[in-house]
């Protein structure tokens, strides 16, 4: 007998706010930055199981516009888990055939950072796996001023017209241009609340929040989410 399909059967992309990291550490009496190292391995089991399930695209959250305003050891050992966690696992991600970009204001990051990140997109461009987005410096009030100032340059020089710039124009000049509109958001960490993540591109998304912090987030909880996403009825305004 045919089972009904679901309606949503799986998200084309899938967004997630990885946070609990420095509570994960606490409970431990471990630093903060314990709990930061620990994240690594959800991260990597969901960028694996999003390639393996055919997810076409999986943005991370990884630090905020916000986060600045931590204290300098805690910014200063997250820049460098990025930078060591980009050398020793780029080899891998290009090997799964995943295509990293990195969002998010680059020029305030450390110089060293920046050089990796540029030669991993630049490894990874052509590759048609996974799209991998991390989001480091990124907000989501920063990325629509800075499209913003993008077509208002245009506009500036006489290429674009006020007028044409639609909802499809604008969402190109967004960090995610290309990248369809995320359909499921989870949240680690137990806060139900954006924190200035993708404002854009999340209208219609469903939002899935679970009190797991994030380093402890495991495959069950991965596809606990995945089902939550299967069994909602995406109506998008209309009736059903
Ligand atoms: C999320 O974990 C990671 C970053 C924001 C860099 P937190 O560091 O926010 O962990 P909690 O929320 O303090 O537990
Ligand atoms: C959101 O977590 C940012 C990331 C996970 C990178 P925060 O811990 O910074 O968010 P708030 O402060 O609880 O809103
Ligand atoms: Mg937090």
């Amino acid at each position: 007998m045919m089972v009904a399909a679901a309606a949503n059967p799986l998200p084309r992309h899938v967004a997630i706010t990885m946070d609990g990291n420095g509570r994960w550490a606490k409970t431990r009496g471990l630093a903060r930055i314990a709990g930061h190292k620990a994240g690594l391995t959800p991260v990597r089991m969901c960028i694996s199981e999003c390639g393996k399930r055919g997810i076409s695209a999986l943005t991370l959250f990884a630090f905020s516009s916000e986060n600045w305003s931590r204290p300098a050891e805690e910014v200063g050992s997250l820049m460098g888990l990025f930078v060591e966690s980009l050398e020793r696992e780029i080899a891998e991600l290009h090997a799964q055939g995943v295509r990293m970009r990195f969002i998010g204001e680059r020029r305030h990051l450390p110089v060293r950072l920046q050089a990796r990140i540029a030669a991993a997109e630049e490894r990874t461009a052509n590759n048609q796996g996974l799209k991998l987005q991390v989001a480091v410096s990124y907000g989501g009030r920063w990325d629509i001023v800075q499209a913003a100032q993008a077509l208002a340059r245009e506009c500036s020089i006489g290429a674009l017209r006020p007028e044409d710039i639609t909802e499809e124009r604008f969402s190109q000049s967004l960090a995610l241009a290309g990248v369809a509109d995320a359909d499921l958001v989870i949240r680690t960490g137990g806060e139900q609340r954006i924190s200035n993540f993708l404002l854009w591109n999340l209208a219609y998304a469903e939002l899935y929040f679970t009190p797991k912090l994030w380093p402890d987030f495991a495959l069950t909880d991965f596809d606990d989410a995945l089902a939550f996403f299967s069994n909602r009825e995406r109506r998008f305004g209309r009736v059903s």
